[in-house]
């Protein structure tokens, strides 16, 4: 190229570049001594001299969660067109567009009819309004639960180390600002009273946030995650709901975050196994039981048995605890089988006739989109055939494809 060169005073730029080197020198060796001293040093836990992030590339880590939820990155508009939501790009408005083409006019006639008041007039079609009141009580839960996850989240970005693990929990933070935004319009839907959280959920949510460092991948990514993708799970076969096949998937991705990091940075043994700690980790767990017995009145209109639903919800977070080295205050089986004895006790006295049975055992996603998903991260039931056949919400990437990809990620990391 044929820059015209402009003349500059040497002597003034060698003093700005001495200025620097020794303000440089200053500042750093400042800093450091503050850090040694524990008065609180540099502030940022990066590496400019690399280019890195405190903890290096860790470029694994950013394959299989920046990249992978790039790759499965879905849009409310495409997924959810009675929505308020316009968040598709040129490039997809056009690719959507290729694809109404092929629809039949029938087909192209009962899509284009989706508005918002068509969306709530099927709604109502299909629920009555004690259902609905049901549906919103409980989606409700995790829709206040996806506030916190988009905080946890946030925070945890200080808290992790590496570009790629920096890079991994700031697809989880778009994530859950996308699921709290689009489920809050999803439940306004419905047009019933959206509850409060319940004290159960505060406690547990508020634990979850107060966490120290990483046990708040525990509180979040292994707990509140499990909570989330079981209710996903237990929904998303209902009419009006098979949005929440991509929440789901989101969540299966978000929940393997927590193991993957620990096979780059692996925790302490006094981390993993420490007596405080794994009572801290059964502590933060508690108000999910009463939560439980709170929803069950609401889980029974939709024919859902709460201690079912809790045996599968336990099982799974259990599973996970083992897998990330997240020790609990004892074996995972004996952990079961203890919530197991005290869920058959609550039966004995509040169902007649009650037979006691293994809740741990227990499924409740009924769809076979999801039961692909967890298949390969849980070891659950198998997927059947139909799983290959049931489609996804309209022009959304297809979960189906999309969970034989997600499933290698969560279950094998
Ligand atoms: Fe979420
Ligand atoms: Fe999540």
């Amino acid at each position: 190229m044929d820059f015209v060169e402009l003349p500059v005073n040497q002597k003034a730029a060698t003093w700005n570049r001495t200025i620097e080197e020794r303000l440089n020198r200053l500042v750093r060796a400042r800093d450091r001594w503050r850090a040694r001293l524990g008065l609180g040093g540099r502030a940022a836990d990066y590496d400019d001299v690399h280019y890195e992030c405190e903890g290096g590339a860790r470029d694994d880590l950013r394959r299989k969660h920046y990249d992978k939820s790039l790759r499965l990155l879905w849009k409310a508009e495409a997924a959810a067109p009675w929505s308020s939501f316009r968040d598709l790009a040129a490039g997809e408005r056009a690719v959507a567009d290729m694809a109404e083409q092929s629809l039949s006019p029938a087909e192209r006639e009962v899509r284009a009819r989706i508005t918002s008041a068509e969306f709530r007039a099927e709604l109502d079609r299909h629920y009555t309004p004690r259902q609905k009141q049901a549906l919103v009580n409980i989606l409700s839960a995790i829709g206040h639960g996806e506030a916190y996850a988009w905080l946890v989240s946030a925070s945890n970005l200080r808290d992790v180390q590496s570009s790629g693990a920096k890079a991994a929990v700031t697809m989880q933070v778009l994530e859950e600002a996308k699921h709290f935004v689009v489920l809050r319009e999803l439940i306004g839907a419905f047009a019933v009273p959206v509850p409060r959280q319940s004290a159960w959920e505060y406690l547990l949510l508020e634990g979850v946030l107060k966490a120290r460092g990483l046990e708040k991948f525990y509180g979040m990514n292994v707990l509140v995650e499990t909570i989330a993708l079981s209710i996903f799970g237990a929904l998303a076969h209902l009419p009006g709901l098979e949005l929440l096949r991509l929440f789901h998937l989101d969540e299966a991705r978000h929940t393997a975050l927590p193991q993957n990091y620990f096979k780059e940075f692996p925790m302490t043994r006094r981390q993993r196994t420490g007596r405080r700690a794994r009572a801290r980790r059964l502590r933060m767990a508690l108000p999910t039981l009463p939560l439980i017995l709170l929803l069950e009145e609401d889980l029974a209109v939709l024919g859902i048995d709460a201690f079912e639903f809790a045996g599968s919800v336990l099982r799974k977070v259990v599973h996970l605890s083992d897998r990330a080295g997240f020790e609990l205050p004892a074996p995972p089986e004996v952990m079961l089988g203890r919530f197991n004895a005290l869920f058959n006790l609550y039966c004995r006295l509040t169902r007649p006739g009650h037979q006691a049975r293994d809740f741990m055992a227990a499924e409740t996603s009924r769809d076979e989109v999801v039961a692909r998903v967890e298949h390969d991260a849980f070891g659950g039931r198998a997927p059947t055939r139909a799983a290959a056949a049931a489609g996804g919400p309209p022009a959304a990437p297809s979960p189906a494809a999309a969970a034989g990809d997600d499933a290698a990620a969560v279950g094998r990391g």
